[in-house]
């Protein structure tokens, strides 16, 4: 990692950063590559498969994914202006979590695979042929992209559970002694 790269605030839920669809990244410069160090940073100290720029309060099309596969391969990406260009027919359901929406789970039903298609912070354009926990996190980061959160898949009753379950987290929080 880059001498002096530290991990950045991650923005929660309820910020309209994360409703928004992020812009198209420009220029490859500099500045982006350091963006994407400090998403790797922010991800890591937060122990996450993942994470969009949005979540650091960044409304731009970038996204990093490290994931641990059960077969031991790791998979680890930043992609610049990503859009999945294949999907599976077959569909999976397993738990997701959010680093924004800290303290809850639930399982979504996603394609099992996906291609995406993009840029590596250089500039390169990068094809990313994914499955399993692989082809989840990025479809749930490019999702982010869009101002789309794993909770807009749940069923009216079970959101309704988890956000309550959320905000109760969230107060047992700033007031620990209520
Ligand atoms: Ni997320």
């Amino acid at each position: 990692m880059t001498p002096g790269v530290r991990a950045r605030p991650i923005v929660l839920l309820g910020d309209p950063v994360l409703r928004e669809r992020a812009r198209e990244v420009e220029a490859f410069d500099d500045a982006l590559r350091t963006l994407v160090d400090e998403m790797f940073a922010t991800m890591a100290v937060a122990d996450g498969a993942g994470l969009a720029a949005p979540q650091i309060g960044v409304s731009r099309r970038i996204l990093v994914v490290d994931v641990r596969h059960s077969e031991g391969d790791h998979a680890r990406v930043a992609l610049v202006n990503p859009v999945i260009t294949e999907r599976s027919e077959r569909e999976a359901r397993d738990v997701e979590g959010c680093l924004s929406i800290p303290g809850v789970k639930e399982s979504v039903r996603r394609p099992v695979g996906v291609v995406v298609e993009g840029f590596d912070p250089s500039g390169e354009p990068l094809r990313v042929e994914a499955e399993g926990l692989y082809a989840r996190a990025l479809q749930h980061e490019v999702d982010h992209l869009d101002g789309v959160l794993f909770i807009d898949y749940l069923s009216p009753l079970k959101r309704n559970l988890l956000l309550r379950k959320y905000r109760k987290l969230r107060e047992a929080e700033e007031d620990p002694a209520g």
